[in-house]
């Protein structure tokens, strides 16, 4: 297949044109490096902004995968990220619908579920609580307009990630941010008394899942993309310390509307697409661990 990922040089995107080509696939990563990272970039990237594609663009694409956004939660308070993301979203359904291109797959994210108890499933109500937040509930919200309008065989789908983590990941999510502070030697900062719980998905676990649902029957209107094991912040930070042999924990000011915790119902997923592939959340940190490239010494957890 011939397939264009938007988003193609950030976390995921990176990680997925990988897999895709390894799997046989002719992929197109597109970013705009508007985010910075330490990064190399992937083979083949085209350096452009999403609302610059025009349906022309898409000509002899069968997938278009939509990662680029901004996704820092925090600076959706303070920036136009709301904004932005919208804006984009916007302009990729668009595109898509008035181009050639067959699919399009959609990130988006469990922050549309906000505070609510238990596994979330697709069926729940929106309740978000950022502007982030705010912007994929909007970005759905248009993709349920535009797709009545394709045509036969022409299918338009949404992934809500929940909180993946791995190499290469910018240092603004929890995992990263803790992954740099040890490597670094600096104490590792949970935001509040980290009882706050995050479903927490290896990247490596995220693409075989996603790969899954490339090649599975149809793409759904919306589903869960998580692990369904959510680990509080604190039990995060102790298995930092335990795969690196080191570190200190301080405490800060707890985040802006912090959601207490996320757990995705994965029922949808395994029910179209099959297996969830977990694997162990030492393990994962301990991969994760070697892409922050230090050698680390043993010496027990401190707090
Ligand atoms: N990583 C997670 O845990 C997680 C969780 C929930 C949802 N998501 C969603 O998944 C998607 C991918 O996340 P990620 O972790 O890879 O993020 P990332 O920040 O690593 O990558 C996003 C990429 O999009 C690019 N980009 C942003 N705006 C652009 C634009 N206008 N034009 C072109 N490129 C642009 C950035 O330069 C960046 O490389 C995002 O939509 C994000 O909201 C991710």
């Amino acid at each position: 297949m011939n397939i264009l990922i938007t988003g193609g040089a950030g976390f995921i995107g990176l990680a997925l044109t990988d897999a895709l080509r390894v799997a046989g696939h002719t992929v197109t990563p597109l970013d705009n490096l508007s985010v910075t990272s330490r990064r190399p970039s992937p083979k083949g990237l085209v350096v452009r902004e999403v609302r610059a594609l025009t349906p022309r663009d898409l000509d002899g694409v069968d997938t278009v995968i939509h990662l680029a956004a901004l996704k820092s939660v925090p600076d959706s308070f303070e920036t136009g990220n709301l904004e932005h993301n919208v804006a984009v979203d916007r302009h990729i359904l668009h595109t898509f619908v008035v181009s050639t291109a067959r699919r399009l797959l959609m990130a988006s994210s469990c922050e549309v579920y906000g505070e609510q108890t238990g596994p979330l499933a697709e069926n729940a109500p929106y309740a978000a609580r950022s502007p982030y937040a705010v912007g994929k509930v909007a970005s759905e919200q248009l993709a349920g307009i535009y797709r009545p309008l394709l045509g036969d065989g022409r299918q338009l789908g949404i992934v809500r990630f929940f909180n993946t983590f791995g190499p290469q990941e910018g240092a603004d999510a929890v995992v990263p941010a803790f992954l740099s502070a040890v490597t670094g030697d600096r104490p590792l900062t949970i935001q509040g008394d980290g009882t706050q719980a995050r479903d927490l998905t290896y990247i490596d676990d995220a693409i075989a899942m996603l790969t899954r649902v490339l090649d599975g029957p149809e793409l759904l209107p919306v589903v869960n993309l998580g692990s369904g094991r959510a680990v509080p912040v604190r039990d995060v930070a102790d298995a930092v310390i335990r795969a690196a042999g080191r570190g200190t924990i301080t405490h800060a000011a707890p985040r802006i509307n912090e959601i207490s915790s996320f757990t995705a119902d994965l029922s949808l997923f395994t029910r179209t697409y099959g297996t969830v592939d977990r694997t162990p959340l030492d393990a994962a940190l301990a991969l994760s661990l070697q892409s922050f490239g230090r050698p680390l010494t043993a010496a027990g957890p401190r707090r």
